[in-house]
């Protein structure tokens, strides 16, 4: 919704009354904008009459009670991140990178743990470049928490894909899981309504249990996401069995989709990726742990080694910089993948397929599933998404193995971040029920891509009938990957 905002603005005269308005507006209006202003003639160049695929326009049009809810949420978050900016006194000094031991840094690492903290609600956070992905960082949570003889339980479900080989799940051939260090693993399998089973977990407990895993989002499941508050709710039963029993949240996907964080209501430790929801699309690379302070040290140490702790560990360049700007833009890049689920919800839906969170349903991450139902149309879709990407459109995505997962998995991410799944992008794994799962949208609503011709939303959709018929045309619009890729040789 921000790129129709900003295009529109670049092509008004400069004037702070407009740019209000467009603010004021926001996404659903932007598209009256356009065209009830005479300044906008640069547009024309790109738009006709009619510049968006017309069952878009009908979802953005009946969705604007929802597009105003999500710039609550935005504005609501991004004073707090503001607020923790201030209170952190972030400057320009705090954006020069450093070398080797990253001793003679110039506080930036600081500065940036402690704004992270305040914004999560959390005592104390570590953000840092040296973690590979959301894995990585779960994993040094996990291994803070946990020694030999204790147990995991995980109560939402099966973990995150990449999360078994960590736990022991799948043999990690005596890598180093956790089942290799002799830290037993139990679940607490989801109730049929895809949320938590609330009666199963006041008596999943055992004395041995050290630690709770609850995952916020769907991950590759066809599944709810969880809100903050049912966490809450979570963490309220396991500390009634255990007091001392710990909780991780992996909180991938799921940061700025509420207003609250799992800290605030109790988790003792969170983690996820910067190249996800709180990096804002700018963060090049990383990841963070955030909650209490001996939590966080932990795992700290574990990333790096004992003793060390958090004051080491260098960031060159420019890095430090667009780990606060990512920081600080995250709440409205959220905001627009929010906005990009809804859509892609509204019109796939539409077009008969079931879709995961459904129409009007609350939205707890950012992930939107659609089920596809066969290979060849996840492949066909991925191709498509890749197609019409700013970045390598001319290549094809392949299935294959990819570290971490048991399945073959295809990705379409065209995007700037290698695998960043909050820029536009899409994937799945090769399996039953055959879904796609969008996880950064928050380019969709570019006009380019909604331009009433060979658009994003055209190809993929309409390569596809709908697999229940609802009495709607499909587009005659059809994906010749094939001839793309004798184009790119
Ligand atoms: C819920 C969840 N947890 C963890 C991860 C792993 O994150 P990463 O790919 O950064 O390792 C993912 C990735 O999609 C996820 O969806």
């Amino acid at each position: 919704m921000c790129m129709l905002l900003s295009f529109t603005i670049s092509s008004t005269p400069p004037g702070p009354t407009f740019r209000l308005t467009c603010a004021a507006v926001a996404i659903s209006g932007a598209t009256v904008a356009v065209r009830s202003r005479p300044w906008t003639s640069a547009l024309s160049i790109h738009c006709d009459e009619h510049p968006f695929v017309p069952e878009v326009e009908r979802a953005v049009d009946s969705l604007y009670s929802e597009f105003r809810a999500v710039d609550n949420l935005v504005a609501c978050n991004s004073a707090r991140v503001l607020k923790a900016f201030k209170n952190a006194r972030v400057g320009f000094h705090h954006f020069g990178g450093s070398t080797g031991y990253g001793h003679e840094e110039s506080g930036g690492r600081e500065a940036l743990d402690e704004a992270f903290a305040e914004i999560f609600g959390a005592e104390s956070a570590i953000v840092r470049g040296q973690f590979f992905s959301g894995t990585h960082a779960i994993t040094c949570a996990l291994f803070a928490f946990l020694r030999p003889g204790d147990e995991l339980l995980a109560v939402a479900g099966v973990p995150y894909d990449t999360l078994e080989e960590v736990i022991g799940i799948r043999d990690s051939n005596g890598l180093g899981s956790l089942r290799d260090f002799g830290i037993d693993y139990r679940e607490v399998p989801l109730a049929e309504d895809g949320g938590l089973d609330w009666d199963a977990l006041k008596i999943a407990l055992k004395p041995q249990t050290k630690c709770a895993l609850i995952q916020r989002s769907c991950g590759y499941s066809w599944r709810r996401s969880l809100s903050v508050e049912e966490i809450g709710r979570a963490i309220e039963i396991i500390k009634l069995q255990n007091p001392h029993c710990l909780v991780m949240v992996d909180n991938c996907y799921g940061e700025f989709t509420d207003r609250i964080e799992p800290p605030m209501v109790g988790a003792d430790l969170i983690a996820g990726s910067f190249i996800k929801n709180p990096g804002g699309t700018i963060a090049p690379c990383g990841g963070y742990v955030a909650g209490k302070k001996k939590w966080v040290a932990a795992a700290a140490a574990r990333l790096s080694a004992p003793g060390l702790g958090i004051d080491c560990g260098s960031t060159s360049g420019d890095i430090m910089r667009l780990f606060f700007q990512g920081l600080f833009l995250a709440p409205q890049m959220v905001g627009e993948a929010v906005k990009g689920s809804l859509l892609i919800a509204e019109v796939m839906a539409d077009r008969g397929y079931e879709v995961q969170p459904g129409c009007g349903a609350p939205r707890n991450d950012v992930v939107q599933a659609v089920k596809l139902g066969s290979r060849e149309r996840l492949l066909a879709f991925c191709e498509a998404v890749q197609r019409n990407s700013p970045v390598s459109s001319f290549t094809k995505p392949i299935a294959g193995a990819t570290p971490g997962y048991a399945s073959e998995v295809i990705f379409a991410d065209g995007t700037f971040i290698d695998g960043s799944t909050s820029e536009l992008s899409c994937d799945g794994p090769l399996r039953e029920p055959y879904a796609v799962f969008f996880g950064g949208d928050e380019f969709v609503p570019e006009p380019v891509k909604f331009y009433n011709q060979s658009t994003i939303f055209d190809q993929p959709f309409g390569a596809f009938n709908p697999p229940t018929k609802k009495g709607k045309s499909p587009s005659v619009f059809l994906v010749d990957i094939e001839a793309d890729v004798r184009d790119a040789e």
